[in-house]
């Protein structure tokens, strides 16, 4: 392992740790030979080359670096942490005074595949470059005023070296602080969990996987019938449009998409995030109201309610929210297939984890 730094400095100085990397950047491809994931748009960054492998070790170094926050307490993996499927297992995440974030963190696995590039609960962000300048500024998370992100990572002795890894050149902006994050964070791809694994085996997904145990195939089977119509694709990601998946009756508390669209048609609706990794995910939806993955199933068993928006496959045919009334067996199998979603090797991989030995 090399210090990028002098490893004295990390010994005197605690408050100011230095990032240790491997001598050789990790590897940040992942395999595409699972008709997979389906994305709208692979970004080129995300391949074998070595250059790519620099810009995701600086995305990660950038990921983990408190010097990111005004106050040097926070970072990007404070809230969203690798073991949870970098998200928060606080209902409300605490920005770097302290103060706590109006929705509840999103699990980042899998989010290079969105199905139309947009971030958010809300989508405000029309891609992932742009999303992630966004949380360094913000006001409750790190709030770094406007214009002095390019010092701050200039300040760090680090950071020269990596720039010219992964550019070619020193060259600090913040066009290649956002490209570097986003390498960094699209290289989160759920690769090896038992159904990506189990996956691979079959030409389709409606078959039994030999893989699976009864239990497994059977919570397939129910979510390929109830729930795949808006968890989309390999990656299980939301639709472009968002949804409402009747949480409230209204949406007086949160508005969701609406808020940025402005549109009726909107109001209520939100996109979740890939449910890759989704049983180390908890707490649940927007406001994080849901405790555990029976509780998920519970909402949708018997508690959808009769929104304007919503989503069509949750309306039964009356018009009336759909009662799916699981049975016992049927929800514990649902669960046993959403714990396949985990990808263990992911939530613990050196290549993903905090560079900073604090
Ligand atoms: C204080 C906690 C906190 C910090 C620090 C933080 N985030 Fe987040 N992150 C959140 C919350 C909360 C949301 C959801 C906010 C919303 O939708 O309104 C979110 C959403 C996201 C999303 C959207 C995911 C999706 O699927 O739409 C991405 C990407 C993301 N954060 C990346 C980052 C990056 C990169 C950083 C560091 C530069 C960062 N976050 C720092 C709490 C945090
Ligand atoms: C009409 C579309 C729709 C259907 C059908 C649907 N969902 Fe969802 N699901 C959503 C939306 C939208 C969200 C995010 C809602 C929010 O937070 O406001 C969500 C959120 C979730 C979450 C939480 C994700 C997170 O990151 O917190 C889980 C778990 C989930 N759904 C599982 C299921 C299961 C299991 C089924 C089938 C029984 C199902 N969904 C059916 C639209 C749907």
């Amino acid at each position: 392992m090399l210090l990028v730094n002098a490893p004295v400095i990390a010994q005197e100085n605690p408050a100011n740790p230095i990032p240790v990397l491997p001598d050789k950047p990790f590897d940040y491809s992942f395999p595409r030979d699972l008709s997979l994931k389906t994305a709208t748009q692979l970004p080129s960054y995300n391949n074998t080359d070595n250059q790519n492998n620099h810009l995701a070790t600086l995305g990660r170094v950038l990921f983990y670096d408190k010097n990111l926050s005004a106050n040097k307490l926070v970072s990007c993996g404070s809230c969203h942490k690798q073991q949870n499927g970098f998200d928060d297992p606080s209902r409300f995440s605490i920005g770097f005074e302290g103060t706590i974030t109006s929705r509840s963190a999103m699990g980042l696995t899998n989010a290079l595949f969105n199905t139309n590039g947009r971030y958010f609960w809300d989508q405000r962000a029309a891609n992932l470059k742009q999303q992630v300048l966004i949380p360094i500024h913000d006001p409750i998370e790190m709030g770094l005023k406007r214009g002095s992100l390019v010092s701050r990572v200039s300040d760090q002795p680090y950071y020269s070296q990596l720039f010219e890894n992964a550019f070619g050149k020193i060259e600090i902006k913040e066009n290649n602080i956002a490209a570097a994050l986003t390498g960094f964070i699209s290289s989160i791809v759920s690769t090896n969990s038992p159904y990506d694994k189990a996956r691979r085996m079959v030409s389709d997904r409606a078959q039994d996987f030999p893989s699976f145990s009864l239990q497994q195939n059977q919570g397939k089977n129910i979510f390929l019938k109830s729930c795949a119509a808006c968890h989309l694709g390999e990656a299980f990601i939301a639709p472009s449009s968002g949804e409402n998946n009747g949480l409230d009756i209204d949406s007086s508390k949160d508005r969701g998409i609406g808020v940025i669209t402005g549109l009726e048609t909107d109001m209520g609706k939100f996109r979740a995030p890939s449910l890759g990794n989704i049983a180390v995910r908890a707490p649940y939806m927007h406001d994080g109201r849901f405790v555990s993955l029976g509780a998920v199933i519970d909402h949708y068993s018997t508690q959808i309610k009769n929104h304007p928006n919503l989503g069509a496959p949750l309306k039964a045919e009356n018009g009336k929210p759909r009662r799916f009334n699981f049975n016992p067996s049927q929800k514990a199998a649902l669960i046993a297939f959403l714990q396949t979603l985990t990808d263990r090797k992911l939530l613990s991989d050196p290549k993903f984890s905090n560079p900073f030995q604090q």
